[in-house]
């Protein structure tokens, strides 16, 4: 794929006209509810812009955060590298939800998938976690200048910046080996999700702990939980009202669980 192509096709853009649904900080999925009118003539791509958020913050060739007693500032390449080279607002509050505390870190091993600028992997790492961040191959360059330029001496070690393109070269990370799989805003290409799907299943173990974030935009965003649903056991753990951004924790399926 061009880097173009790269670029222009995969924006995870929200659709004008749907409005996100109400989800209330029930601990699980109500998928019913969540079943909105939505048609495909809806599905126009539409920038964050049209609906008065403004995507100028992605323009920013720095951003700053605060995060673990850190400042963390993450280079930006919009330009140049779209999706890839920003921070979605799932990633904050992703970090935002791992500085609460909710599990302990300290020790653990974890994975970033589509880690794009890095900043879960940074907070993951600077909360004690030994991190691999993982993104696509064109990706990397740049991610891996965000990690090293945030990250003090002595924790550089503790973060690896790895390909990880999904359902590709799995044999790369042992099955398994895992604690603790992250992933913000990586729902959002249906052509992905088998992959994404199989990825997970490849890293995690019967105690890994899943926990991704997203803005639900689209109804094959909800579908994807579904699927998620069929192979782990799925459930909101946070929303944050402001930015829209659910974090849904998952397991895997205990057979237990099936009888
Ligand atoms: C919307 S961005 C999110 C970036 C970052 N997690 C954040 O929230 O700021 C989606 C990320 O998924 C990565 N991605 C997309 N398709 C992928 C694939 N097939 N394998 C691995 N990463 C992929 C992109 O390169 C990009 O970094």
């Amino acid at each position: 794929m061009s880097l173009q192509s790269w670029f222009s096709g995969l924006a995870p853009f929200r659709v004008s006209s749907y409005k996100s649904p109400q989800v209330s900080l029930t601990p699980s999925l109500h998928f019913s509810r969540l079943s909105s009118p939505w048609t495909k003539d809806k599905m126009a791509l539409v920038p964050y812009d049209a609906e008065g958020l403004g995507i100028q913050k992605f323009y920013k060739p720095l951003t700053t955060y605060k995060f673990v007693n850190h400042t963390i500032q993450i280079k930006q390449d919009w330009k140049q590298l779209g999706v890839a080279a920003v921070v979605w607002d799932a990633a904050i509050v992703l970090c935002t939800y791992l500085e609460m505390g909710a599990l302990n870190l300290q020790g653990c091993s974890a994975v970033e998938l589509g880690a794009g600028t890095g900043l879960v992997g940074i907070v993951a790492a600077l909360l004690g976690a030994h991190v691999t961040i993982t993104d696509r191959k064109i990706a990397l360059d740049f991610l891996k200048s965000n990690v090293q330029a945030n990250l003090p001496q002595d924790i550089q070690p503790k973060a690896v910046v790895k390909e990880l393109t999904w359902g590709q070269n799995l044999g790369n990370f042992s099955s398994g080996k895992f604690d603790l799989i992250l992933g913000a805003d990586i729902i959002y290409l249906e052509e992905t999700f088998a992959d994404l799907l199989q990825t997970l299943e490849h890293l995690c173990s019967d105690h890994s702990v899943i926990l991704l974030s997203c803005r639900i935009r689209y109804e094959r965003d909800q579908n994807f939980l579904k699927m998620l649903g069929n192979h782990f056991t799925v459930h909101e753990v946070h929303y944050d009202l402001e930015k829209d951004v659910h974090v849904y924790k998952a397991h895997r399926r205990n057979h237990k669980e099936d009888l």
